[in-house]
């Protein structure tokens, strides 16, 4: 049976529907911090935030209003600026990636970053991680290669086999990824598997900034994707529509049915899902 919440927990949809999750900014904070002036229980925010001042500048508004908690996304690390305003931010505290939050009894596990092929990239190798930890990796990176002497800049936006296996291990409601699971064109079954090994019933994620729910049919599990500087529920409403959602629904209309590996399930892009459409 299809589901995007357990039926016999309409107190978890409720709690889902008042958690907001912001999709990659870009820059663009003005609708997340529109977003928070209904004063929601919580915000997270997804990553790719191109940060030219701190965290806590950019997003005071919506920090004034409600609780706030953010995964990485691979942008983060494209300037040193971009790293330390998100990374040395007084929200630093507030990262959720590699570990699991409860927020009005429901759990959200996070996973920050993307896929990187000399680190972990599941389609190499049989899947195989090259480098289970950041131990290891750092141990095999020249010192003319490092950043600050410690991990390279990008490698520190990379999806670490330490951080799944962490995750693998515990229990959550929400999984919530900057990189896509299976359902996307560009997406990762690993990702569906570590929401299945959790108990999750939600995978949130940005990245491709585009807005759409992907219902599956032989899994107890529902997607939700969240457009460039969109704003959705955590239960899957659409606040605020991505900045750039056609090429992105174009992707998963077109190219999705053409992956060998869809997993079989319903989709709903963003002209099933804008509010006025909703009832
Ligand atoms: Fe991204």
């Amino acid at each position: 049976m299809k589901r995007e919440v357990p039926e016999d927990q309409s107190g978890e949809r409720h709690v889902l529907d008042r958690i907001y999750i912001a999709g990659d900014p870009h820059g663009r904070f003005d609708p997340l911090n529109a977003a928070a002036a209904d004063r929601p229980a919580a915000m997270l925010m997804l990553g790719d935030f191109d940060l030219d001042t701190a965290l806590e500048v950019a997003v005071a508004d919506a920090r004034r209003k409600c609780d706030l908690w953010w995964i990485h996304g691979n942008h983060d690390v494209d300037r040193p600026a971009y790293y330390r305003n998100l990374f040395e931010s007084s929200l630093r505290e507030r990262c959720f990636s590699a570990r699991v939050i409860e927020i009005g009894g429901v759990r959200f596990a996070g996973l920050g970053g993307v896929f990187q092929a000399r680190i972990w990239h599941p389609h190499n190798d049989g899947g195989r991680p090259r480098y289970l930890t950041r131990a290891e990796y750092l141990a095999a990176v020249p010192p003319h290669e490092r950043w600050l002497g410690g991990l390279p800049r990008k490698a520190r936006a990379a999806i670490f086999w330490e951080d799944y296996e962490a995750l693998w291990q515990q229990q959550a409601d929400v999984l919530v990824t900057h990189e896509a699971p299976a359902c996307h064109p560009y997406g990762f079954a690993v990702l569906d598997d570590l929401a299945e090994a959790m108990g999750a019933h939600t995978i949130i994620h940005g990245h491709h900034h585009v807005t759409y729910t992907y219902r599956y049919r032989n899994r107890p599990l529902t997607v939700h994707g969240v457009g460039l500087a969109g704003v959705r529920t955590a239960a899957g409403r659409v606040l605020t529509p991505g900045l750039d959602e056609e090429r992105g629904t174009f992707e998963l209309e077109l190219q999705l049915p053409q992956r060998d590996d869809r997993p079989a399930g319903e989709l709903l892009t963003i002209n099933d899902l804008m509010p006025h459409a909703a009832s």
